[in-house]
């Protein structure tokens, strides 16, 4: 019998020793248990293997409903009228309402009526005395009493508020043949362990011990465990998408010069994206001192042209402009100064990171997000290679279809947007082309070059199903927990 439990092994021994059916206050004191459910669940596991019978019967109860708790203790509405009309010297149906509360002189009429009292020249006149009494005692006795097989119960059922009929299941257990016939030796309780500790395995209890076999099918709550947010675990997978794609990665500082971030891009001065209202301007540095050489370049080529077969913007060019200090706007900011530094060496570039730009923050808006920046510097680069190299990132990223559209910067021509088929739409995920003359002939870059910066977080609500930006950054830890591991 080792599959019993101690509760099924002690209850089976109280059995063992009286036959016929165990109520359940009997087999809590046969047992000394307290709680009921001990019992039940003892009763189930017995009878499970057949060797205790259950039978389940009910008993019913009557309760007194409010209206009866009164009646109880005033008497029955009918009693206290009768009471009354037997000492009235005028019992009138009149001068009953005025000793009678409204809605007790309506229904008392009819119970009355019930009784066999009737209403002549609206006097109340019982036909027999003698029989009202003995029923009112009957029915007040009954309200007393409660007693359930009573015949005046269905009378009582009618009244509202009365009485109520309380039914309880009841459980009686029964010893079976087989039951009778597990030997005592096997009812011994024995220890079930639940848990090993140090303490028992230090002593030599552990060794006559009975161990719950473990129930694998039972619910468990799954343990937490740290893991990268699902923001860095992607940067992560992209890092990872590039390097295999022969790129390399370059990292560089977020505070820049509105010389490299916009005009070394040939954005005119005046462009309304340089305004204090989308790019956050420094106090501190205010302003980043710039070689002069390339000022004058850049002057060049933004008043005239330069050396290109441009006519530049025209107008006068500020080296004050150039020289304010910025949050950087985008990651091409890092792109072109690599592309300074190394102009004849071809290369492969990629960089995730920060910028800035004066956003009100909405379901699609942080005034700080990330780009997924990239460059193609080699003799021959050209469009088809660009999206070639975006159409298979977007692949390996789990989006296979891909589309570009015109689009314009004034850094790159021809220009393009990259959009992302999501559930059957659209999405714009950035912006490439191929740098300008305009960009690379003051740098001294002889390559063409293909470039691109793609939005983050927009690729990322993709790949979490997400409606709102926000969510990315606020801690939300039920969140955290359920993402899937990227
Ligand atoms: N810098 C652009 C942006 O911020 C994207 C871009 C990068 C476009 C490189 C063309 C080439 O959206």
């Amino acid at each position: 019998m080792a599959d019993l439990t101690n509760p099924e092994r002690r209850m089976l021994g109280a059995l063992q020793g009286q036959d016929g059916e165990w109520s359940l206050e009997q087999v809590l004191s046969a047992c000394d248990w307290d709680d009921q459910a001990v019992a039940v669940s003892a009763g189930h596991g017995l009878s499970n293997v057949g060797l205790v019978k259950i039978k389940e019967g009910s008993t019913i109860l009557i309760q007194l409903g409010k209206e009866g708790v009164k009646a109880k203790e005033n008497g029955l509405l009918e009693a206290r009228i009768w009471t009354w009309i037997k000492s009235s010297d005028n019992p009138t149906v009149q001068e009953l309402s005025n000793n009678f509360e409204r809605h007790e002189s309506g229904s008392g009429i009819g119970l009355l009526k019930g009784l066999g009292v009737r209403i002549e020249g609206g006097i109340l006149v019982a036909e027999n005395s003698d029989d009202v009494d003995l029923q009112i005692e009957e029915r007040t006795k009954f309200i007393k009493e409660l007693n359930v097989d009573s015949i005046l119960k269905p009378h009582f059922d009618k009244r509202k508020g009365l009485i109520e009929t309380v039914v309880t299941k009841t459980l009686t257990w029964r010893i079976t043949l087989k039951g009778k016939s597990v030997p005592t030796s096997q009812l011994k309780e024995t220890v079930r362990i639940a848990e090993i500790t140090t303490e028992l395995l230090q002593t030599d209890d552990w060794k006559d011990a009975e161990f719950r076999p473990y129930d694998v099918g039972l619910e468990a709550a799954l343990p937490t465990s740290g893991r990268s947010h699902p923001m860095q675990a992607l940067i992560e997978r992209i890092r990872s998408v590039f390097l295999e794609m022969g790129f390399s990665e370059l990292v560089d500082d977020y505070v820049q010069s509105a010389g490299w971030n916009m005009d070394a891009l040939f954005i005119p001065q005046d462009h309304p994206a340089r305004e204090m209202q989308d790019t956050f301007y420094l106090e501190n540095p205010k302003s980043i001192k710039l070689d002069p050489a390339l000022l004058k370049q850049w002057k060049n080529i933004h008043e005239h042209g330069g050396n290109t077969e441009s006519t530049g913007w025209g107008g006068q060019y500020d080296v004050a402009i150039s020289e304010k200090a910025l949050l950087r706007t985008h990651t091409t900011v890092n792109t072109i100064q690599y592309l300074a530094k190394n102009p004849t060496k071809a290369c492969r570039m990629f960089t995730i990171d920060r910028v800035f730009r004066k956003e009100s923050i909405d379901r699609t808006h942080l005034p700080e997000f990330h780009q997924i920046e990239g460059i193609i510097m080699e003799p021959g680069a050209n469009l088809g290679m660009l999206v070639t190299t975006l159409k298979t990132f977007y692949a390996k990223m789990g989006y296979p279809d891909v589309r570009v559209r015109p689009a314009y910067f004034p850094y790159t021509e021809p220009s393009l947007e990259i959009e992302v088929k999501w559930r059957g739409k659209w999405l714009e995920l950035g912006g490439a082309g191929i740098f300008r003359p305009e960009v690379t002939e003051p740098l001294g870059i002889k390559d063409p070059v293909c470039a691109w910066g793609m939005g983050l977080e927009r690729l990322a609500m993709l790949v979490l199903g997400l409606d709102d930006i926000r969510q990315l950054y606020i801690s939300d830890l039920e969140w955290l927990a359920n993402q899937p591991i990227l």
